[in-house]
This record gives structure tokens, C-alpha cells and sequence, in this order.
């Protein structure tokens, strides 16, 4: 695959800013794009770049996905947790009202270029919130993987792109065996039916949390309801508590269960009294699907709090 730098057929680029934070991917900011492209006499022939990180991707993807019914569209992710997940896969979506994710659809890029010298300028913290979804896919796919991790630890940016590599591998034969989303994709919510709803807590708390803080903490959670449920044996518990502990939000008490417990409600795959969860059996071996009434889920929760926090 040519480098970005190598691509000369690239002639004529307009840039289109957007300010930072996930709180611009929305309508207005999609309206902004669609006119910016309109003005600058894009047709359907255009190429849209979506050069940043998860949010770039997102919002990018979505207005090149509806432009004309559908323009081109390249991604180039400069952060770890763009590279390793947001890029691939073909979701692509904006938020409405405090819903996230809410308006979107499936469209693949054209290509994704992957850059590892963009992660250098990359705060510590954000790198390793992105890093969170590299564990989740050798947790629910590659013993090997996670064993590596174990060994080696994080790598700096200059080595991380065998691991990205081999992460991706993991999510492109996921995604290529369900691309919609209607089953076996779901297992890469492992660790996001809590992660969410902590998200969404911490929002309505006014507290910052990042992603992969919020998944780091969910995955614990969901680890512990596969050993109190799924048979999921307790020597690999212990390996996965310490080391998703380092990764982290470190500030919830026991009382947030309550909060936590409704926001999981209110998630879209839950419509009776039964939650729904990605569960493991081993590392490396990941089911979708699994209903679970409340108060297992507090039990798990609560067991978490108590001993880890
Ligand atoms: N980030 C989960 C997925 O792409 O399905």
C-alpha cells in the first residue's frame, strides 16, 4: 500500500476544520461538512479525508457516506484508539440529542492508512484509553496476544505496529464474518454494556472519563459475571483484574452501582427484564448474547468495587 506522503495523485485538497471533542459530532457540525463540500463544488466523484482521531472518523464517515448518496472516503487515524478500532469496520454515525451513535450507518472507506508516527504527540492518557480496545480483541480472540502484552507491556509508539497489526486481524475476521452487526460482531461489545453506562453516569456526574478507562472498568465487571456465571475460571479472573486495574477509571464507589445498573438498562439491546452481555468461557473465547437478570450483574459490580477499588 502507498504512503500517504506518495500518493501525488492527491491534487487539490481543501481543507474542512473541525473543532476537537467528541461534543461537535453531531448535526450541526455534519450540516457544516455537507455545505463546506457543496460550496467547494465537490460531485460525486469527491474524496473526503477524514485525517483525526475516532470522532474524525465518525462524523467524517457519515458525511461522505450521505453526500450525493455516497462520495468516497479515505481514513487516516492519528490516535491509538481510532487505529485500532473506529477506522475499521465501516460504522459511521454522528450523536442526537444525548444519544450516541444514534444516526449513522455501515460504510466501509476506500482505504485506511495507518501512520504510528502521528501516536507520538499523543497524551499518555489517550494512548492508553486506546490501548484498552487492543486488549479487549486478544481477551475475546488471542491468548497469544495477551500473553505478549503481559510479557512486554504497553509498547511505545514505535513498536506498537505488530500489535496493532495483530489486532486488526482479529476485528477484520470478526467483522468480515457479521459486517451488520446482527450477531457474531457482538462480541466486540465485550466490556461496553458496563462501559457505557459508566460513560453515561460519569457524563451526567460531570465527570471526565475516557473511553477506554470506562471499557477497562467494564471488562472487569463482565470478567467477573463470566466467572460467577459462565464458568470462566478464577486463575484467569485474577490475571485479567490486575491487569485491567492499571487501565482503569479509578474513581467509582459503591454508590454508583444503582446508576450504573440503570444505565445498562437503558442500553438499545435490553428491551426486557433480562440484560444483554458478551461473555467469556476462556481467554480467547468470547459468546454474544447472554441474557443476565439484574441482580447478578449487581453482584458482579458490587464484588468488583468492594475488592479492586
Ligand atoms: N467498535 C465495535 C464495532 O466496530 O463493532
Amino acid at each position: 500500500m502507498p504512503k500517504f506522503e506518495e500518493l501525488s495523485g492527491l491534487k487539490n485538497i481543501e481543507p474542512i476544520l473541525i473543532p476537537e471533542g467528541d461534543d461537535f459530532k453531531n448535526l450541526q457540525t455534519a450540516e457544516f461538512i455537507w455545505e463546506s463540500l457543496f460550496k467547494k463544488k465537490a460531485d460525486r466523484y469527491a474524496l473526503l479525508i477524514n485525517l483525526g482521531g475516532g470522532m474524525i472518523n465518525d462524523l467524517g464517515g457519515f458525511c461522505a457516506g450521505t453526500y450525493f448518496r455516497g462520495i468516497d472516503f479515505v481514513h487516516v487515524p492519528t490516535t491509538v484508539l481510532a487505529q485500532v478500532d473506529a477506522s475499521i469496520g465501516g460504522k459511521v454515525a454522528i450523536d442526537y440529542k444525548k444519544y450516541k451513535n444514534l444516526i449513522g450507518l455501515f460504510k466501509n472507506p476506500a482505504y485506511v492508512f495507518i501512520e504510528t508516527q502521528f501516536l507520538q504527540t499523543l497524551p499518555e492518557n489517550q494512548y492508553r484509553s486506546g490501548f484498552v480496545e487492543l486488549l479487549k480483541h486478544a481477551i475475546i480472540a488471542s491468548p497469544h496476544l495477551l500473553s505478549e502484552i503481559e510479557k512486554k507491556g504497553v509498547p511505545k509508539w514505535d513498536k506498537i505496529y505488530p500489535f496493532l497489526e495483530k489486532s486488526l486481524m482479529i476485528k477484520r475476521q470478526i467483522i468480515e464474518a457479521d459486517p451488520y452487526d446482527h450477531n457474531k460482531r457482538q462480541v466486540l461489545n465485550f466490556g461496553h454494556s458496563v462501559g457505557h453506562a459508566v460513560e453515561s453516569l460519569c457524563s451526567e456526574l460531570n465527570q471526565k472519563i475516557l473511553h477506554g478507562e470506562a471499557v477497562a472498568f467494564g471488562m472487569m465487571v463482565e470478567s467477573m459475571l463470566s466467572y460467577q456465571t459462565n464458568d470462566f475460571p478464577k486463575e484467569d479472573l485474577d490475571r485479567l483484574m490486575s491487569l485491567l486495574h492499571d487501565f482503569s477509571y479509578k474513581k467509582i464507589k459503591l454508590k454508583h452501582v444503582d446508576g450504573i445498573l440503570d444505565g445498562i438498562k437503558r442500553d438499545k439491546k435490553n428491551f426486557g427484564k433480562e440484560l444483554k452481555f458478551t461473555l467469556i468461557r476462556d481467554i480467547g473465547n468470547a459468546h454474544y448474547g447472554y441474557s443476565r437478570g439484574p441482580d447478578a450483574v449487581r453482584n458482579a459490580l458490587e464484588l468488583v468495587i468492594d475488592n479492586y477499588f
